[in-house]
């Protein structure tokens, strides 16, 4: 966690984010005094699977911690967020703000700070105890110019390879021995093509694109490069990044065309059901292999994407407190239950990210599945890097575009529009 401020603190919290939201059955009352802690709207994307298992574990904690706050979930589904930033964004500029809204940690964030859409939280960290229960890392990536604006919820590992035991055997491959590089994983997937595997590898819609991608631009440019890419001093128009996206591409052609619009979970059944190898995908996974009754281990297997060893892609959850709630007692008591013990606990537990929270007990933290404490070991000693598509390295405008030009790419196939694209996208605030 020491290096996370390293690698992407120096990111500058320039600007942007549209988060998101769609009022299912939004806060009715006028939010006076009076109504201020009756209840909070809390916008989120964990509508789905193991992201509602989650949600609804924390709603129950609430429901224990502050039985007189209703909470009112508006929820759009679309993994990363994907469909719930517009309204959001909408609902920020036209001072209609919802009490609460879920936030990536990072640069995220930066343009709704600049854009004066957030309230400052850090009386709460003192109020909560929670200066000493982070570590002091996320903090400062959460801190803008001495103010903290939003308090994390969960921490997510993007960079993880979801792979079929079964598929892998087929082509004579050795589950616990990936490949060591892109153009080892690359050579893999041929023998998998060769073994009658149609496609090795699956891939969702634009956002796990951008997911895969960034971890082929760690693998091949190692992360000091990979963190210039966020800090310019390296040349997304660069030969080592045009050698990258020619290796993205050609992982591409092993993967389902019809799935590049699909979210995350139907792009990685095919994997799961013994047809594909392979699905590059966050730490919010385990559920659904676990739904379908497969054991990790032995079912299945999980391991940084090849060239990635020793770094862990990292991304938080986060919940903020918006200027002109209307119910910022309500919002207090989601962001008390958000931050606290029992609530991390029962979150993290479920969804399959690990606490925020650095002073859980070796009993509380015997809670957690063998793959979580994996996690949690890789996050104490790895190299920590920001995660592109997981707003944790670059401003929203930023990924939004890159996204579009991924999309793009799926028809053009034409590397330099995509690399000149990258490139103007990164520039965005
Ligand atoms: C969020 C996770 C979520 C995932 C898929 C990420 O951006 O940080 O909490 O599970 O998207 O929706």
């Amino acid at each position: 966690m020491r290096k996370l401020i390293a690698a992407a603190g120096a990111l500058a919290l320039g600007l942007t984010m549209t988060a998101c939201s769609q009022a299912s059955d939004a806060g009715k009352d006028g939010g006076d005094a009076a109504g201020s802690a009756s209840q909070v709207g809390v916008v989120t994307w964990w509508e789905q699977g193991s992201e509602k298992e989650g949600f609804d574990a924390l709603k129950k904690v609430f429901a224990e911690q502050h039985p007189d706050v209703e909470l009112v979930k508006q929820s759009e589904s679309g993994g990363g967020g994907s469909n719930a930033k517009q309204k959001l964004a909408a609902d920020l500029a036209a001072k209609n703000p919802p009490d609460t809204y879920q936030a990536h940690a990072g640069a995220e964030l930066s343009s709704d700070i600049a854009a004066g859409y957030l309230e400052d939280v850090s009386a709460l960290y003192d109020e909560f105890k929670l200066r000493d229960a982070f570590p002091a890392d996320l903090i400062d990536l959460l801190t803008v110019d001495g103010k903290i604006y939003s308090i994390p919820s969960n921490i997510h590992r993007a960079n993880v390879v979801w792979a079929n035991v079964e598929v892998m055997q087929k082509a004579g491959l050795d589950p616990k021995a990936p490949p060591k590089d892109i153009k080892g994983w690359i050579a893999d997937m041929e023998k998998l093509k060769a073994a009658g595997v149609k496609y090795p590898i699956t891939v969702g819609a634009t956002w796990t694109q951008l997911e895969l991608l960034e971890t082929v631009l760690i693998s091949d440019l190692g992360t000091d490069a990979y963190n210039g890419l966020m800090n310019g001093k390296t040349d997304w128009k660069g030969a080592e990044v045009k050698a990258a996206l020619e290796d993205y591409a050609k992982i591409l052609t092993y993967a389902d065309p019809s799935l590049l619009s699909e979210d995350w979970e139907p792009a990685m059944k095919p994997v799961i059901e013994g047809k594909s190898a392979y699905n590059v995908m966050g730490d919010w996974a385990p559920p659904a292999w676990e739904n379908a009754k497969m054991t990790w281990g032995k079912d299945y297997v999980t391991f940084p994407v090849p060239g990635n060893e020793g770094v862990f892609d990292f991304l938080a959850d986060s919940f903020t407190l918006p200027v002109g709630a209307k119910h910022p007692d309500g919002t207090k008591a989601w962001l008390n239950t958000i931050s606290s013990k029992e609530g991390q606990i029962a979150f993290n537990s479920v969804k399959g990210s690990i606490p925020a929270r650095s002073d859980l007990t070796d009993d509380e933290l015997s809670k957690f599945s063998d793959y979580q404490r994996s996690a949690m070991e890789s996050f104490g000693k790895d190299t920590i890097v920001s995660s592109i598509a997981h707003g944790a390295a670059l401003p929203l405008a930023a990924t939004e575009k890159m996204k579009s030009a991924l999309g793009k790419f799926n028809s053009s196939k034409d590397v330099a529009a995509l690399q000149s694209e990258l490139a103007a996208a990164a520039a965005a605030k």
